[in-house]
């Protein structure tokens, strides 16, 4: 087994490895990629099985969102996610051993305290099998921002439609359609850059303002509702699966209908159950000839 962050880049970067057989991707693997004009891809996962296809499909970077708050937990938002809760699925996803990049988000509250408490927290996550973690939010989080890096833990930013801001956003609304948000965007992407950060997920703003970050910063954008121009993109795994029920928001396009197929799949089941169609004897296991017969003859 290489260990994390060990493979030197290496082989034409535009060329996708079947995921079997490439080699784990590291920071300067991703730059590679990123300065050749490769796209990106990120999706999130959040325990070993979501995990283990994420890698199979060959993505870039397995990103532990925090948004397993509203996809796995039941809740609203991702405010009510924990440190405890974050380290719970980083730990099922990293033991799967992906080949692409982890990244672990930094949830509400854990980079907010004091710049102790946010190394603590990101350090575990990096002691957990993570590469790097991501974390929202502009320029005030530079000071928090700083010091991680300082202390070896690559850093991905998040501007635009950042959902632990539900609040002062009044709700998930589009960002950056107003001249001083996005100048202001546009400022904080590139204090991001000078920070030092290896990349930063762009969410929830037009098109046009993520084009206009992409070319002036060096380093990938990974958008997510942000249009075609960004670097790379990213998407929820149950978005793109079509996981969950009703309808997916507009920046979601669906590679499969997971929730009708699985459903069905489950009830048919149910049906088999039901009507005595399964098990057969192809799911069964048999007695040995003599035991079968001894069985048969025994009273109680
Ligand atoms: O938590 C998350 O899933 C995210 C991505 C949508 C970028 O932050």
């Amino acid at each position: 087994m290489v260990p994390y962050g060990f493979d030197p880049p290496s082989g034409d970067p535009m060329s996708h490895q079947p995921a079997e057989t490439r080699t784990h991707v590291t920071l300067p693997q991703l730059h590679t990629w990123h300065h050749a004009g490769r796209k990106l891809v990120m999706v999130t996962a959040y325990d070993a099985a979501t995990a283990r296809i994420a890698d199979a499909a060959g993505v870039d970077i397995i990103l532990v969102g925090d948004s397993v708050g509203n996809v796995c937990l039941g809740f609203d938002n991702t405010l009510p996610v924990s440190m405890a809760m974050m380290n719970h699925h980083l730990e099922a996803v990293a033991r799967t051993r992906p080949t692409a990049l982890l990244v672990a988000d930094m949830p509400y509250l854990s980079f907010h305290l004091s710049v102790e408490d946010t190394l603590r927290n990101a350090g575990g996550f990096l002691q957990r099998g993570a590469q790097a973690v991501k974390l929202e939010g502009g320029a005030k989080r530079l000071p928090m921002i700083h010091a991680l890096i300082d202390a070896e833990i690559p850093v991905m930013g998040h501007l635009g439609l950042t959902p632990q801001s539900v609040n002062p956003m009044g709700g998930f609304k589009v960002q950056g359609k107003h001249k001083a948000d996005a100048l202001q965007l546009l400022e904080d992407a590139q204090r991001l850059q000078d920070a030092g950060c290896f990349g930063m997920v762009l969410e929830g703003i037009p098109a046009d303002l993520a084009a206009r970050v992409t070319e002036t910063v060096s380093i990938p954008t990974i958008g997510i509702g942000a249009g075609p121009h960004c670097s790379g993109q990213v998407l929820v795994f149950h978005d793109v699966l079509g996981l969950l029920p009703g309808t997916s928001p507009k920046f979601v396009r669906r590679y499969a209908e997971g929730f009708q197929d699985l459903r069905a799949a489950l009830a048919a089941w149910a049906e088999d159950v039901r009507g005595g169609g399964f098990p057969d004897g192809r799911e069964s296991y048999t007695l040995p000839e003599g035991l079968r017969s001894a069985l048969s003859q025994w009273h109680p």
